[in-house]
């Protein structure tokens, strides 16, 4: 035991990002969830103080013009873009990722060729995703063919409109093959739409590398937004001119202030917005992002590898056998970012989770048997992988 002790000791001082910690409050729990909820950066509430009291409190409606509110969404996504491999122009800020699904499912419905009437989903799909898309079809006229991602290259056909995947799986935590995947979506003359949610900030995405249709994603797991923080929706440059949102609020009018009664969508991706965007939220986002100054997304990835690595092995040599399978692929080209744990018994999983709490070790439980435990790179040590998998067996041997 004390082997893997010194070894997480060893990986903690060789680690290149391990001074990020500093910049997040954090305490003595072993907070393995930000695959729910990104911890606090240290800097925001400063931020959050001067956007309600100087913005807000004293400037008001000034500050919609004087500090940058109005054009908060589309900055605020050029922000993230480098972080999912886009070039500017092409991530608005805004909405849920659910509202973002339903955008991006109607649009991409729209843009693909007529005679295809058919939208692939995600079988094991996160539920908003599949009731979304469901929605969609039936304002479409399309028809939902749930696929499992693996299968989806031999679902497709001259029917296919619209493929809906899930970038990493947010139960098993297993990563889909993007750049496979859409490849042979589009070599099938279909629209791929990616759900980032679990895969932005914790390992490099490449949307235009690979050639994405659209993607939608949420901002308050690994990008540290803050809770309800706004979603964001790319949609491809080659895209954009045809983009037909189901939502045409008056903010992603051409010229919203003109107040006319005809719909001319605005240019670039100014064209997702809906509504008023939703500051206090957008600017905690914002200065969340900060962290991500001089940080590579393939310096996260690889330390996420190494950390999901080590406490597998932590698992491995300290739970009882038998007492906990992972679900979470062994392949690094298969994992994301969180090692799932099948508990043998699922009528335990719910106490097994209650107790690591209550000895300190966070993470989460999808029922009726699957134990979750995300690990941020920005802020989560070797140490903590190792406490986490002692902690657990001490749960289990109890
Ligand atoms: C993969 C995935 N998609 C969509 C959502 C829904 O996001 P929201 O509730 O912000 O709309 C989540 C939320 O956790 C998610 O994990």
């Amino acid at each position: 035991m004390s082997d893997l002790r010194e070894r997480a000791e060893a990986l903690d001082s060789a680690d290149e990002l391990a001074g990020l910690r500093d910049l997040f409050v954090l305490d003595d729990t072993v907070y393995l969830d930000g695959n729910s909820l990104g911890a606090l950066p240290r800097h925001v509430p400063a931020r959050m103080q001067d956007v309600i009291t100087r913005e807000w409190g004293a400037l008001r409606i000034r500050s919609w013009d004087e500090s940058g509110w109005w054009t908060a969404p589309e900055r605020i996504g050029d922000r993230i873009a480098p972080l999912v491999g886009a070039a500017a122009g092409q991530i608005v800020v805004g909405d849920s990722t659910s509202v973002n699904v339903f955008k991006a499912v109607v649009a991409a419905s729209r843009l693909a060729a007529g005679g295809r009437d058919e939208i692939l989903v995600d079988a094991s799909t996160f539920p908003t995703d599949g009731y979304l898309a469901q929605s969609a079809a039936r304002m479409t006229g399309h028809r939902i063919v749930p696929v499992a991602p693996a299968d989806v290259p031999a679902a497709l056909g001259p029917r296919t409109a619209v493929v809906l995947l899930n970038h990493v799986d947010y139960r098993t935590g297993r990563l889909h093959d993007l750049p496979g995947l859409t490849a042979a979506v589009r070599g099938a003359g279909a629209l791929a739409v990616w759900d980032l949610c679990h895969s932005a900030g914790a390992l490099p995405v490449g949307l235009d590398a690979h050639g994405v249709d659209l993607a939608v994603g949420c901002t308050y797991k690994y990008l540290n937004g803050g809770p309800g923080a706004p979603a964001y929706l790319y949609v491809a440059e080659r895209h954009q001119a045809a983009f037909d949102s189901p939502l045409p609020g008056w903010t992603s009018h051409a010229d919203p202030f003109g107040m006319t009664p005809g719909y001319v969508p605005a240019e670039g991706s100014v064209r997702g917005r809906v509504g008023t965007p939703d500051i206090l939220s957008m600017l905690a986002l914002e200065a969340s992002l900060d962290v991500w100054e001089g940080v590579g997304v393939e310096a996260v990835r690889a330390k996420s590898l190494a950390l999901t690595d080590f406490f597998l092995e932590c698992v491995a040599a300290y739970v009882p056998e038998g007492r906990v399978t992972p679900v979470t692929p062994a392949a690094h080209a298969e994992r994301g970012s969180q090692v799932s744990l099948r508990c043998v018994d699922a009528d335990e999983t719910e106490p097994v989770m209650r107790e690591l709490v209550a000895r300190g070790v966070v993470g989460d439980l999808r029922r009726p048997d699957v134990l979750r435990f995300g690990f941020t790179p920005l802020y989560v040590s070797f140490a903590d992988a190792e406490r986490a998998a002692r902690i657990l067996a001490e749960v289990l041997e109890a």
